[in-house]
């Protein structure tokens, strides 16, 4: 008899940012990131994994294409060498399925949300409850994944251990502590970028200067952002993240050869959050830039109708999605549409 169990996970938007690793392998950070977890009804992963099924080897079916992909293989290799022993089940072949409810196509990171749910997944075949452990599960696949586990916001600590065991997430507030709290995304570029944050993040450590100045500050950053979410300081919240995005990319710039993921448009946007600002007369959105040219504008309820407009007029912006908070990862009941596929796939 197989194990099938399914689970949903949310992509996060970090605030403070992760760019720099002290393991490559075990994707252990060389400093702390802070995010928000993006509401699972708009933006999300769904993953069904079936273990024990009689199966030669691992299969991957992605977006409804089967095929290898090398990030989920070292994810598993990962997750079998730390529950190999006590859940052997785990050691044999398995079938993922996985889907994301955006298109894929949409430049928005789908590797967030699609390791914490393989996580959250492998958590439930064998009982894991433990939310601090599915944050290490799921780091192993992404860093940035280890916070998408938690609703609301997150923290996930560097940690110092060598194996890792304190490098995971941890929740600092609740969605309710800020549900007016709204992620107004800007795709500016749907395609995939050219090069991928693992290979951007080493070139970065290993050739700029400019990254030592940041992994100096960027710790107190995390601290104060951490205050604001902790007591609702939307501007100081608001001009900490606009400083680390840029923080971060200008490290990007001063790697060598350099990196650049923003576009026109995207430094279009920076200008247009900085004019909306003044003359709001108060700090009411702020920009937020991953490894790409999408923006991410944060902002509250009361203000993200207006700031969808401003971004649809920019030129280049090819659509605006509206994401709230969420409350994380979470297992669920297999669809209906994937026990019909399984029951073809497996017979
Ligand atoms: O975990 P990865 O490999 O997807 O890297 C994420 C890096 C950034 O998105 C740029 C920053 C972050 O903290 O999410």
């Amino acid at each position: 008899m197989e194990t099938i169990v399914s689970s949903v996970a949310p992509p996060n938007i970090a605030l403070i940012k992760y760019w720099g690793k002290r393991d490559d392998l075990l994707k252990l950070p060389l400093n702390d990131s802070v995010s928000i977890t993006l509401d699972e009804k708009t933006l999300a992963s769904t993953t069904t994994l079936v273990l024990g099924a009689k199966l030669g080897k691992d299969r991957f079916i992605l977006n409804g294409k089967e095929g290898p992909d090398s990030h989920i293989a070292e994810a598993l290799l990962l997750i079998r060498r730390r529950l190999g022993k006590k859940y052997p089940l785990i050691k044999k072949p398995v079938l993922l399925l996985s889907s994301n409810n955006f298109p894929t196509a949409a430049g928005i990171a789908s590797s967030a949300s699609g390791f914490a749910a393989l996580a959250q997944a492998v958590a439930a075949a064998f009982g894991i409850k433990d939310k601090k452990e599915i944050s290490i599960l799921a780091r192993l696949g992404s860093g940035s994944a280890s916070r998408s586990v938690f609703g609301g916001f997150a923290r996930w600590k560097a940690g110092r251990n060598k194996d890792g065991n304190d490098s995971h997430a941890v929740q600092i507030a609740p969605r309710s502590k800020w549900p007016e709290v709204v992620d107004v995304i800007a795709i500016t570029n749907p395609e995939r970028k050219k090069v991928s944050s693992k290979d951007g993040m080493e070139r970065t450590m290993r050739t700029s200067d400019l990254c030592h100045c940041r992994l100096g500050i960027v710790g107190k950053r995390a601290d104060a952002v951490t205050r604001a979410i902790r007591s609702r300081d939307f501007s100081t919240m608001a001009t900490l993240t606009m400083r680390d995005s840029n923080a971060m990319h200008a490290t990007m710039l001063d790697t060598w050869p350099p990196v650049m993921y923003m576009n026109d448009i995207s430094r279009a946007i920076v200008y247009a959050v900085h004019e909306y600002n003044e003359k709001s007369g108060q700090t009411k959105a702020a920009y937020t830039f991953d490894a790409g040219p999408n923006a991410h504008i944060i902002t509250t309820r009361k203000e993200a109708g207006k700031i969808a407009r401003m971004l649809k007029k920019i030129p280049g912006v090819q659509r605006v999605i509206m994401a709230g908070v969420g409350e994380g990862s979470k297992a669920v009941e297999t669809p209906k549409k994937t026990k019909q596929l399984l029951k073809r796939l497996l017979s």
